[in-house]
């Protein structure tokens, strides 16, 4: 067992540590039973199991930081355990209830808080939710049993880039999502569909797809597993669009943005007013906010410069310090976004 205090914690990426403990629950007859905490990172489940066949599977994901006075903070976990409830009836699963999810998170904390990195490290705790469909079936039909469980990992940055502006790329020959799919849920085969065009992009350089929307593309939808939001003078702009996942950053941002004095709009945003972009960014809890700084539209031969000088603009950086340091602690919790830990 790899203990949390050898990790060098200012160089973890976005990768996956073993840690202690997982916490799971089981979904039978009806109803979700008792919690079981686990030290090994295996499952057992049956290979007619509807996960592994039909896709039937959600996963969230957090953040726990630790902060400067040594408390630990995650980030607006009501919203995730919603969002999972949101996606189990998009796909006809068991919805777990929000006190069920947050009693896992408080134990899966508890239980690996050596894990959580140091404030200084800029390092986090990610936290996985998953859930999925067992049953034994081969028909095209919900499960009639669920596993949910929670593991934890500790991550640095997700895009190599880091706060640094990084291209992405346009690339029409790939969809994400349908309009009327399951773009708007958190289910595994969207980032099946987006994984030949996300490899291809890294290939050429770039740190993610942009993805348009499916049936025009016309309208920007999303930056691989972040939202995107461009700043046009005083104004945070960020797409509208069925078929893309509703962010807890980026409705945090339009949160914040509003806070600074900017108007904030949400709506389909045309591809071409990547021209008229002042800043724009990637945002999702990942990724945090990773500004871009040029946006190729493959298959069109055109390209937007988004950053002039190759910096993040002002915009997206106050933005960022704002998020982070409310997420650290180090700025007053004006919403109510962070669960408090004073004991890890
Ligand atoms: N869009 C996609 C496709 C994602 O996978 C994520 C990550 O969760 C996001 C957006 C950002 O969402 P959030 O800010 O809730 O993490
Ligand atoms: C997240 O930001 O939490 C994500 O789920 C993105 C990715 C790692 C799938």
């Amino acid at each position: 067992m790899e203990s949390g205090q050898q990790l060098d914690w200012k160089n973890l990426g976005f990768g996956y540590h073993p840690t202690d403990y997982n916490v799971r629950c089981y979904y039978r007859n009806g109803q979700w039973g008792e919690w079981e905490v686990s030290s090994s990172d295996m499952i057992t489940i049956p290979m007619a199991s509807t996960c592994l066949h039909y896709g039937q599977e959600s996963f969230e994901g957090l953040k726990a930081f630790r902060g400067k006075d040594g408390k630990v903070r995650v980030f607006r976990p009501e919203e995730n355990a919603a969002r999972m409830q949101h996606t189990s009836r998009g796909i006809l699963m068991p919805e777990l209830p929000t006190e069920r999810f947050l009693e896992a998170l408080d134990m899966v904390l508890h239980l690996n808080k050596d894990f959580i990195p140091p404030y200084e490290s800029g390092a986090s705790l990610y936290i996985r939710p998953l859930m999925i469909g067992l049953g034994k079936q081969v028909g095209v039909s919900p499960a009639s049993e669920y596993m949910f469980l929670m593991f934890v990992t500790p991550v640095g940055a997700y895009f190599k880039s880091g706060f640094r502006p990084s291209p992405m790329a346009i690339m029409r020959g790939y969809d994400r999502a349908a309009p009327l799919g399951t773009g708007q849920y958190k289910v595994g085969g969207n980032y099946a569909a987006s994984l030949r065009s996300g490899v291809l992009a890294h290939d050429k350089g770039y740190s993610a797809v942009i993805y348009l929307d499916a049936k025009e593309k016309l309208y920007i939808d999303e930056c691989g597993p972040a939202n995107f939001f461009g700043i046009r003078g005083k104004s945070y702009i960020t797409p509208k669009s069925p078929s893309i996942l509703p962010s807890i950053t980026n409705k945090s941002l339009m949160q914040l943005a509003e806070d600074m004095g900017l108007t904030v709009e949400c709506r389909p945003v045309h591809v071409e007013e990547l021209a008229t972009f002042d800043e724009a960014g990637a945002c999702g809890t990942a990724a945090v906010i990773s500004p871009i700084l040029r946006v190729d539209d493959l298959d069109e031969d055109k390209s937007y410069v988004i950053s002039k000088d190759g910096n993040p603009g002002p915009i997206c950086t106050a933005l960022y310090e704002r998020l982070r340091a409310i997420q650290y602690g180090d700025y007053p919790d004006n919403h109510g976004w962070v669960r408090l830990y004073e004991d890890l």
